[in-house]
């Protein structure tokens, strides 16, 4: 079986965390029944100072065409200052946007060997399991007019638009409540039908899709500042929360501090399936950013990437097996005391980026 992957590490730690994964394809494609070809772009800033781009046409050929992308991190004060439509998360938006990926699943997971590097108290985390479902290819992300317009006056009027239609609410919805069934089965709606037209349209349709298909898993709904709230006050109250693209964006970073470090939380952006082959495009990225305060030092967490490979291969190869072996040679070096700095606690030894790496291979090795 070969499967073709398309690597975009991109800026700052980017590349840094992405080395690891390839180790891992690397070992998968020597010891496992399973050959992953891997073709390789940039993206970001790395892109825009290649090419003026922050992502070239042909690099954006090669993601349509792969059978997964891995997606590094964009970004970083070098950047600062040019085109607005040619910043580096430009790039990130554009493959989001044209790959279709429209369901952006950011599971938050504590694991025990690290209840106690939260900034949360140990019992309100441990055994801690939440799905962030966001959308991501709608909202205030994308909506139209987005501009900024100098007035008579000689003001500028800067405006984004919320939007939402019934369709896309609709199937960000059914992917929750289709996680839920394999998961705990309760869904948890955040929107700001309060205060905003697309929140109350949200709450219609979820509920409707709620009651309509899935009657038998029950359906919450709680106001967005409510959710960031009760997130760090009771975060084991939620199983999966589904909710527009900026609130996804916000919640998934309270929730990635749960974990311990932002440096922990994978995430998986999935399109519709195929009508005629059932196959979804799919890129798997961390929560995290480039983190430029940190990069070239060797420091930076590369579990949140390789959590991110162990979706791909769980969501796009259905190798199950494969992801959950990843996951379990995780879990195994956090369990030995292995801490990059981020989940380090005071007078931890630390280990590099790439020793991280290593010791998840040796632990991947000895699971075999
Ligand atoms: P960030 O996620 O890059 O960093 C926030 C903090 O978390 C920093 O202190 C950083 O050192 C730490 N951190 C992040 N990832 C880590 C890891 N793997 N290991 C250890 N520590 C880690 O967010 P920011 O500083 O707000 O943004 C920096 C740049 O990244 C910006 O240009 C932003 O637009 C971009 N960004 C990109 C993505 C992406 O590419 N998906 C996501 C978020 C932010
Ligand atoms: C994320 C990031 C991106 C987002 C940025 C870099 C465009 O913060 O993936 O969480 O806002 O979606
Ligand atoms: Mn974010």
């Amino acid at each position: 079986m070969s499967h073709k992957l398309f690597l975009l590490p991109g800026d700052g730690i980017g590349p840094e965390i992405m080395n690891e994964v390839k180790a891992i394809i690397n070992w998968m494609n020597a010891n496992m029944d399973v050959t992953f070809e891997c073709d390789e772009g940039l993206v970001g800033g790395s892109a825009y100072d290649a090419c003026g781009e922050a992502i070239s046409e042909e690099d954006m050929a090669k993601a349509l065409a792969a059978d997964a992308v891995m997606f590094g991190a964009v970004g970083g004060p070098k950047w600062a200052d040019v085109p607005y439509d040619k910043r580096p998360e430009a790039g990130l938006l554009r493959l989001r946007k044209d790959l279709g990926l429209f369901a952006n699943l950011r599971p938050a997971l504590c694991y025990p060997a690290l209840a106690d590097s939260s900034s949360l108290k140990k019992e309100l985390v441990e055994g801690l399991d939440i799905l962030i479902v966001r959308e991501l290819t709608g909202g205030v992300y994308f909506g139209e007019p987005k501009e900024v317009v100098t007035l008579e006056d000689g003001q500028q009027r800067a405006v984004d638009t919320q939007v939402y239609t019934t369709s896309e609410i609709e199937r960000i919805t059914r992917v929750a409540f289709d996680l839920a069934k394999t998961r705990s089965n309760r869904v948890s709606s955040a929107e700001k039908h309060n205060v905003m037209k697309s929140g109350v349209l949200w709450k219609q349709i979820v509920t409707k899709i709620g009651s309509e298909e899935y009657p038998d898993t029950p359906l919450e709904h709680v106001l967005a500042d409510n959710c960031a709230m009760q997130l760090v006050r009771r975060p084991k109250q939620y199983d999966v929360i589904v909710c527009d693209n900026l609130f996804g964006d916000i919640l998934s970073d309270v929730a990635a501090m749960l974990t311990g470090s932002l440096g922990m939380l994978p995430s998986a952006s999935l399109g519709a399936p195929d009508a005629v082959t059932g196959k979804r495009k799919a890129m798997y990225e961390p929560v995290h950013g480039s983190a430029p305060d940190i990069s070239g030092t060797g420091s930076a967490n590369p579990i949140a990437t390789i959590a991110s490979f162990a979706m791909a291969l769980r969501y796009s190869f259905e190798m199950v097996k494969e992801a959950d072996m990843v996951e379990k040679a995780i879990a195994n070096v956090l369990e030995k005391g292995l801490r990059t700095r981020d989940i380090a606690k005071e007078g931890d030894t630390t280990v590099t980026t790439t020793q991280m790496g290593a010791a998840i291979i040796a632990e991947l090795e000895a699971l075999n």
